[in-house]
C-alpha cells in the first residue's frame, strides 16, 4: 500500500520515489485553442500516445520504478513489457518478474504489465504503440541505447525512443547490483520497491 511504502520510507530514509499523484492524460493539450486548423491539435495526440516501457526487470528495480513514473507523466499511459526471451540468461521467469512489477504497482493507475517475445519493435507494431521509453544512467548506457534504438528504427520506422535521464540517486542501482548483493546474502532492500523484497527472499534464501 501506499501507507506502507510511507512506512518503509520513513524507517529507512531510502530514495524510493512515491506514485505520482496527477497524469496527464492524452488529448489534454486539445482543450486550447487551435490556429493551424487541427494540425497542432494532431501533433500533439500524436505525442500524448500511449508509450511502452520494455526492459528484463531481473530484478524490477527503484531506478526502473523512477523511470516508469517520470514517463507517465510525460505520456499519461503506459504499457511495461518484459522481454520473456532476453538474451541473458534471467534469474526470475517472465511471469515472476511480470507479477513482481503488478506488486511493486499496486497503488499505481494507468500503468499495465505484460511480456512478449522477440523483437520490440515486431510486438510495437502488432500492438500501434510507437513510443518506446528507455532509462539512461550513463554515456556507456547512451552509447549502447543509441545502437539499439537505431536498429530499432531500421526494423520499424514509426516508432522512436525516449531517453529518460535518471536522477543522481538511482545512477549505480542495477539489476545487475540486485543480484549480486542478493546472492551474498546481503539486504537489498534500499534498491528494490518493497513488494518486489519477498520475490528476492524466495529466490536468494540467505538474503534478507
Ligand atoms: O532491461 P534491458 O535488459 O536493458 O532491456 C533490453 C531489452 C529487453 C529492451 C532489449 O534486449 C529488447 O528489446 N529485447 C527484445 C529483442 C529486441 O528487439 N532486441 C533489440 C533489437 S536491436
Amino acid at each position: 500500500t501506499r501507507a506502507g511504502s510511507a512506512r518503509f520510507l520513513d524507517r529507512r530514509a531510502a530514495p524510493y520515489p512515491r506514485p505520482a499523484e496527477s497524469t496527464i492524460h492524452s488529448g489534454t493539450s486539445s482543450q486550447g485553442t487551435d490556429k493551424n486548423g487541427g494540425r497542432e491539435r494532431q501533433i500533439m495526440g500524436d505525442i500524448m500516445d500511449m508509450a511502452i516501457y520494455p526492459g528484463s526487470f531481473d530484478p524490477f528495480t527503484i531506478g526502473h520504478y523512477d523511470v516508469l513514473l517520470r514517463a507517465q507523466k510525460l505520456f499519461g499511459k503506459i504499457l511495461v513489457a518484459v522481454a520473456a526471451d532476453a538474451a541473458k540468461r534471467t534469474v526470475f521467469a517472465a511471469p515472476e518478474r511480470v507479477t513482481m512489477i503488478r506488486e511493486a504497482l499496486r497503488t499505481v493507475s494507468g500503468i499495465e504489465v505484460v511480456s512478449f517475445e522477440g523483437l520490440l519493435a515486431a510486438f510495437m507494431r502488432t500492438r500501434g504503440i510507437r513510443i518506446a521509453i528507455r532509462g539512461i544512467r550513463t554515456a556507456a548506457d547512451l552509447a549502447y541505447e543509441m545502437e539499439m534504438a537505431s536498429a530499432n528504427r531500421m526494423l520499424n520506422t514509426d516508432m522512436d525512443t525516449v531517453f529518460i535521464g535518471s536522477e543522481g540517486r538511482f545512477a549505480q542501482i542495477s539489476s545487475t547490483l540486485v543480484r549480486e548483493i542478493a546472492s551474498h546474502g546481503g539486504d537489498i532492500s534500499p534498491f528494490v520497491p518493497p513488494a518486489v523484497v519477498p520475490f528476492i527472499a524466495a529466490k536468494f534464501p540467505r538474503s534478507r
